[in-house]
């Protein structure tokens, strides 16, 4: 059965049973927490908490999910997935465990015929949490399982939760066995490969805490309602009713490996390290290719991070199987071509799916060339000292700066005859986790704990107001203040103030929180920031500037005008210029993130190259046309579905069900998805002024502009700049540049001149010495101080001076004094070194005399001194010490 009809069937088995098919969430959901979604429930966790009420009682989804905690284990073990389908059933209040078990195992084991899977029923076992009688007599009773098939497990198997604090509760799992080709008899807790979980029922009652790992954790009391969670992998089913080995050789994934047989040469099958690069290489294609579609693009940080990684991968394994030229291009349309009938969106996506990975590939293959110069010349020098042993530190050097795989280090490594020392390598790493480790829990600690806040975002909703309004009356009900609930703050405290209504924006979506006042007739307080928790209250950061005030105290809030004017035209201005930009670029160029704030904009985008000044400027110009053409600005509020559907541009952070607003400007010009605060009518925005565009991460490009009256003090700033420069010229600003291109002529023309002069003058010294030069001993000796010669043209001086004195014994002493530095030089040529002369032993001499200190070799030596007048002293010392060496 195909991976596409197994979807089909689990879908209609659910809307059969009155579930709501919800399509899939992007990959990246709002959630500081979740780098990306990596369950079917994360969508619906506000309903599960409570925080939100859901349009439905039941719904069932297949959720797009990535998980690459364990991409060590892929291609290694038989079913470990970065990117899989979670086809899940839910309930929110409505269905509880009995409903749950029942569904699934009618959908498993319904004959095909029937719209199931026909899956052998007596192949099935079961695990639930162990003290979860109620499931077990279920499974027992209801359902029919022999007691022996249903095993007991505690909190690390069959105790559901995200990891993070939310909803979980204790599970059933339900395992297919493969026969014992596949392992030992006994059940999944006995063996795991050989019994293959294929169905997570989770049964949602309770909210957990903070904690770690999957066994410690506070549970914080009930969720509102009973619910159900449940998820069954697309791929391990595929896997069973494919009769395959493993979820690498199922329909949607086995034609990446045979294109890769084909680009690599290697076949499938024959070698075990070879075969996990081949599985590795499918795996990593996918992901890579639903990543880059949800707007993901590689850099090396997060999300962008992960996507280098899965695509470095891809290329190093490939490599090592043996291919010589790229190959990611056809991996990516082999995916596409398997993927497309399931996700059509690929389709109007290809272009910048193919580029990005391309791109990638090509810069990474330039590290990998690099890596190897490197290698080759620290291998050499080992080879050359006859070491056998590759070093640890070497190899890390390798990885971290060159982003060189470890194990193809090895592989070159051995083929030169050395071998690697992996365990100093694998200690280099270690110290490189316990940094970054260290980073994070600093990172982490820096955040405010949010628990005070959870009465609140529990019982209360903030209202906004400030669409309409800047001034608007709330009651203060709560305060926080170094993490502690306070009940009264006086004047200088710094206070986060919670009110049930208020006119203030706090920071989202790109644009800054806006700033203003709180004042009661007693009491004022500034507003520095606002944030928003759990996406529903409304936090104010104030500082008391008089008076008291104390919760349960009525306050007028007043947003500043100006602030949030600014705002607005800054807001609006990001629209336009995000706009405009996909008219320049295409839609290719997808948004990676925004910040606005009064008068400031700027916006990030993912595009391979930099923008050319024709494009900037003609982003500048389209987007200052619709601010001449004063579009009216409509704001919509409407479902996502129906958002889609009229063109709007919906980013990150949505998901199925979502209320959403839409901000359109001009019809068509530009229409997105958008909580901002924005101008009316686009002439409000005022001028815009691009500052230009700029590199942020490898395939991630910023342009910055300024709005409004930022926007004209900036014009007129450069204007009154360029007057400046005008006036110095002496010339109309409209030639200022030919000017300044002659003057750089001219300068260029000067500055030669000059050195040719400076060397001609070194030349005519050089002249003078020679012709000085005195006999001691039978050695041909020039000794002379000069002035204003810089260390680096005095050595070139000796040398040419020696040079000149012929093939007699010859020892040249310069010792110069430029400004506060006594730089000095001594050379000897080979046959005064015969005689015993040491350029390294009169530096030292010279050194005495002009408080300073050098050395090199017998031949050749220099240093530099800070005491000019001991120079005659020096050259008097030096003579000296010859004339007792000669
Ligand atoms: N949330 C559970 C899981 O991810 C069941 O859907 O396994």
């Amino acid at each position: 059965m195909y991976t596409h009809e197994i979807r089909e069937r689990f879908t209609e088995h659910f809307v059969k049973a009155g579930h709501t098919s919800v399509p899939s969430a992007s990959l990246i959901l709002d959630d500081p927490n979740l780098l990306f979604v990596n369950a079917g429930m994360v969508p619906f966790k506000p309903y599960f908490l409570g925080q939100q009420t859901p349009p439905f009682n039941t719904a069932t989804s297949i959720q797009k999910c990535v998980r690459t905690l364990d991409i060590d284990e892929v291609g290694i073990t038989t079913r470990h997935n970065t990117f899989f389908q979670m086809a899940g059933n839910f309930s929110f209040g409505n269905y509880f465990k009995e409903g749950a078990i029942t569904h699934a195992w009618e959908l498993l084991t319904s004959s095909v015929d029937d719209g199931g899977f026909g899956l052998d029923p007596d192949r099935l076992w079961v695990t639930i949490y162990q003290d979860d009688d109620e499931a077990g007599d279920i499974w027992h009773d209801k359902i029919g399982i022999p007691r022996e098939r249903i095993q007991r497990l505690g909190m690390a198997d069959n105790y559901w939760s995200m990891g993070i604090p939310g909803p979980c509760g204790p599970s059933s799992e339900i395992y297919y066995d493969r026969g014992p080709e596949y392992g030992k008899e006994g059940g999944p807790v006995v063996d795991d490969t050989r019994y293959i979980e294929i169905w997570n029922l989770v049964f949602m009652e309770k909210e957990r805490g903070e904690g770690t790992g999957k066994e410690n954790f506070e549970i914080l009391g009930p969720l509102p309602k009973k619910n159900i969670d449940t998820g069954l992998g697309i791929e391990r089913v595929a896997c069973i009713l494919q009769g395959v080995d493993n979820v690498y050789e199922t329909d949607l994934l086995r034609p990446v490996i045979d294109v890769a047989e084909e680009l690599t040469g290697a076949p499938y099958g024959a070698r075990h390290a070879d075969d996990v690069r081949f599985r590795v290489i499918a795996d990593h294609c996918r992901t890579a290719l639903m990543l880059i579609l949800d707007g993901v693009a590689p850099s090396n940080e997060g999300r962008g991070y992960i996507l280098r990684r899965l695509l470095r991968r891809i290329v190093r394994s490939a490599r090592l199987l043996g291919a010589t030229h790229e190959t990611m291009e056809r991996f990516m349309e082999t995916v596409r071509r398997t993927m497309t009938p399931s996700y059509p969106e690929i389709e109007d996506n290809w272009e910048r799916i193919r580029s990005t990975a391309v791109a990638e590939e090509r810069a990474f293959l330039a590290t990998l060339e690099s890596g190897e110069k490197l290698f080759t010349t620290i291998a050499e020098d080992l080879k050359a000292r006859g070491e056998t042993v590759f070093p640890g530190s070497d190899a890390f050097i390798l990885h971290d700066t060159h982003g060189f795989p470890v194990d193809l280090t090895a592989e070159m490594a051995n083929e030169q005859g050395l071998t690697l020392d992996r365990d100093a390598f694998d200690r280099h790493m270690q110290d490189q986790k316990a940094r970054a480790k260290a980073d994070n829990r600093a990172k982490k600690h820096g955040h405010a704990n949010l628990s005070v806040y959870r009465p609140f975002v529990d019982n209360h909703a903030t209202v906004f107001t400030g669409y309409d309004t800047l001034e608007d009356e709330g009651t203060i009900l709560g305060m926080v203040s170094n993490g502690q609930l306070v009940e009264k703050a006086t004047e200088g405290d710094h206070v986060d103030v919670i009110l049930d209504r208020t006119p203030f924006y706090a920071e989202s979506g790109g644009q800054m929180a806006d700033h203003g006042e709180l004042s009661t007739a007693g009491a004022r307080l500034k507003v520095n920031d606002v944030q928003k928790i759990g996406k529903k209250l409304w936090v104010h950061k104030t500082e008391v500037t008089g008076g008291e005030i104390a919760v349960g105290m009525k306050v007028e809030g007043k947003v500043d005008p100006q602030w949030r004017h600014a705002a607005r035209q800054a807001h609006s201005g990001t629209h336009l210029i995000h706009a405009a930009l996909r008219q320049v670029l295409g839609p290719t160029a997808v948004q990676a993130g925004s910040m606005n704030k009064p008068g400031y904009l700027r916006f990030d985008f993912n595009f391979n190259r930099p923008l050319t000044d024709g494009q900037l400027k003609d982003i500048q110009d389209i987007a200052n046309s619709a601010v001449d053409a004063d579009y009216t600005v409509n704001t919509i509020e409407t479902s996502l579905d129906e958002a889609k559907k009229m063109g709007a541009l919906a980013l990150f952070g949505q998901s199925y069900g979502d209320w959403v607003r839409v901000v359109e400007i001009g019809g068509p010009f530009s229409m997105e998805l958008c909580g901002g605060t924005h101008v009316d009518h686009a002439s409000q925005v005022g001028p815009i002024a691009v500052l230009g565009e700029s590199s942020v991460g490898s395939g991630a490009r910023r342009i910055e502009a300024y709005t409004g009256m930022d926007s004209f003090r900036y014009l007129a700033q450069q204007q009154s700049t360029l007057t400046t420069v005008a006036t110095s010229l002496k010339a109309p600003a409209d030639d200022v540049p030919e000017r300044v291109d002659q003057l750089a002529a001219r300068l260029h023309d000067a500055e030669r001149a000059v050195a040719r002069a400076h060397q001609q003058a070194l030349q005519s010294k050089a002249d003078e010495f020679v012709a000085h030069a005195q006999r001691l001993n039978n050695v041909t000796v020039v000794a002379e101080s000069v002035s204003d010669v810089e260390a680096k043209d005095l050595r070139p001086m000796a040398l040419d001076v020696r040079n000149r004195l012929g093939n007699e014994p010859a020892v040249v002493v310069l010792i110069s004094s430029t400004g506060d530095k006594v730089p000095f030089v001594v050379s000897a040529n080979e046959q005064a070194t015969g005689n015993g002369i040491n350029a390294n032993s009169l530096v030292k001499t010279i050194g005495q005399s002009v408080n300073g200190r050098g050395g090199g070799k017998p031949d050749m030596a220099q240093g530099s001194g800070s005491d000019a007048t001991g120079i005659s002293h020096a050259l008097d010392a030096v003579l000296d010490d010859l004339k007792k060496q000669g």
